[in-house]
């Protein structure tokens, strides 16, 4: 099958849209698999390494409840065409690496095979490539509508809390450009773009953090 188009917002992907999975497969792809943890805030002077965790309940929407994922502007720093890849690491990178997975999903919960996720962020020091590609990378979800990432927990930057960027897009839909937050950070309700419904769930169960976040997104 074809690669669809990347993010084009004037040309929509023409890819077929995957049939409803089994219901068994939505009920456990629904549900929360697991509680959130808390990354602290750390200042540019104390390493990700050091970050922890402690489990929190997440207002994350999830399918079937109507609620769609919130979208959110993609900022200044968003560079289109990053490479295709699903770990952003690269030799040397400093940073806590953590493993970021979930679905793309319709509110009927129905998994979007060959969906484009397509994220962007700092490192841990805050700061973004906008000369090339570090901390760029765009990937298509597989046959169940699952995206995974490996990557490095970002830095914060003046004015924001800790984030990621991504853009998501269905066959035949729109994208939507969102960001993704993690849970328990101080400067979190200090940032005014900062919403609850975009917590990622996080555990750490001794071999760096494990982020889930499924987006559920509007068909038109
Ligand atoms: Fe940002």
């Amino acid at each position: 099958m074809p690669k669809p188009r990347r993010f084009d917002q004037s040309r929509r992907t023409l890819l077929r849209i995957t049939p409803p999975m089994l219901a068994a497969f939505f009920v456990a792809t629904c549900s929360r698999r697991f509680a959130n943890s808390a990354l602290p805030v750390a200042s540019k002077d104390t390493p990700n390494s050091d970050i922890s965790s402690t489990r929190v309940l997440s207002p994350t929407p999830t399918c079937g409840d109507e609620a769609v994922t919130p979208a959110q502007t993609a900022g200044p720093f968003f560079t289109p065409d990053s490479p295709e890849r699903t770990s952003l690491l690269e030799p040397g990178m400093v940073g806590t690496r953590i493993v970021v997975t979930g679905q793309v999903l319709s509110t009927s919960c129905t998994p979007m095979a060959n969906a484009l996720v397509d994220f962007w962020h700092t490192n841990d020091q805050g700061d973004y490539d906008n000369q090339g590609y570090t901390l760029r990378g765009h990937q298509f979800t597989d046959s169940e509508g699952r995206y995974r990432l490996e990557t490095i927990v970002p830095g914060f930057y003046p004015g924001r809390t800790r984030h990621f960027h991504v853009k998501v897009q269905a066959a035949n839909q729109p994208v939507l450009t969102t960001q993704l937050y993690f849970p328990e950070e101080p400067l979190n309700q200090r940032d005014g773009l900062f919403r609850p419904e975009l917590l990622m769930a996080v555990r750490d169960e001794g071999n760096g953090p494990q982020a889930l976040f499924d987006f559920v997104l509007a068909m038109s």
